[in-house]
């Protein structure tokens, strides 16, 4: 198995992020709730030492809640003010705002006694690629936003996205590329669709998450695949490939000669899972110890 390494992009996007650090108050950093530890990158914390953080968990609506909410409990306890939400809705736009006035009281405060009054905060967000940085923006932003041009001391062509009066949104996102030297952090990130999928084959991805859903999600397994009419032989924990192949058959995907087709039955769990039609699913769980990359 591969795991393709981008260190040409790692290194343009760090170069973004560390010229640009300087001008912003507050990084906020997406992560997809999902995959809370494979989606987010370590460098991303030396990047932003100093700076008020905001960890908005996308894609919440697909997630598991329950792990969720422990995800939440354990990013918070690590210091970061933290919202999970479905990117594509407005819904939690208030409660961000106020988050972002929140992380940035200090700020605030230190511009009041300087006599700098109603300089809005600016905010670089910063993600993996596919995490939902621009549908973020989108919601987020609305129609109420509007590039406010360059600015002095910016860098040339460097656009702000002007919030209200108070906020301004650094309009090139700042894109992380995750790290896979692990290999179940590619497998996570292959699953939901953040790295390319020849990266890993999709016979080999699904059965991966057959192993993972067996083990952890089996009634959402069952109750979404298995046969309508009943199955004796449906008993969960089995073989990944056996599983496969019966899920193939319960969906009549068969070959000529009535083989299961393995290729398309898996090519349909793994859309199932990254569709959010197999149920709300995240494939971490917070470390016990303390470390990201467990
Ligand atoms: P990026 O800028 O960080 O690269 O991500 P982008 O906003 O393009 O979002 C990637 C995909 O994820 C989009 O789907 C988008 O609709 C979806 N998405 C983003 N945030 C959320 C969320 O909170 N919940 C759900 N359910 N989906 C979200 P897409 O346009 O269909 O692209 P693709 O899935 O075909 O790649």
């Amino acid at each position: 198995m591969d795991y393709q390494w981008y260190p040409g992009h790692m290194t343009k996007a760090r170069r973004m992020m560390q010229e640009n650090i300087g001008l912003v108050d507050l990084v906020i950093e997406l992560c997809d709730a999902r995959i809370p530890l494979s989606s987010r990158n370590p460098d991303i914390d030396a990047l932003a030492q100093n700076k008020a953080r905001i960890l908005l968990m996308t894609k919440a609506d697909m997630a598991d809640p329950a792990r969720t909410a422990l995800f939440q409990r354990y990013f918070e306890e690590k210091g970061f003010m933290v919202i999970p939400i479905d990117a594509r809705t407005r819904k939690a736009n208030e409660k961000i705002r106020a988050y972002v006035e929140k992380a940035c009281a200090a700020k605030r405060e230190r511009d009041r006694r300087r006599g700098i009054i109603g300089r809005p905060l600016r905010a670089m967000v910063v993600g993996i690629p596919n995490v939902g940085k621009s549908t973020f923006i989108n919601s987020f932003a609305g129609k109420a936003s509007a590039k406010t041009g360059n600015k002095p001391g910016v860098t040339r062509g460097k656009q702000w996205i002007r919030l209200n009066k108070n906020l301004e949104l650094l309009d090139t996102p700042g894109i992380l590329w995750p790290r896979f030297e692990d290999r179940q952090v590619g497998v996570r990130l292959a699953l939901t669709g953040a790295i390319r999928q020849e990266l890993l084959e999709e016979q080999e991805l699904s059965l991966e998450l057959l192993d993972y859903l067996q083990k952890e999600y089996p009634a959402l397994v069952t109750g979404k695949y298995a046969p309508a009419e009943g199955d004796a032989q449906w008993e969960l924990p089995m073989d990944n490939a056996a599983l496969l192949s019966r899920i193939a058959q319960a969906r009549n995907l068969l070959r000529t000669g009535g083989e299961p087709d393995y290729q398309r039955a898996a090519k349909m769990v793994l859309d199932d899972f990254r569709n959010g039609k197999t149920g709300r699913i995240t494939l971490e769980t917070p470390p016990a110890g303390g470390n990201d990359r467990e």
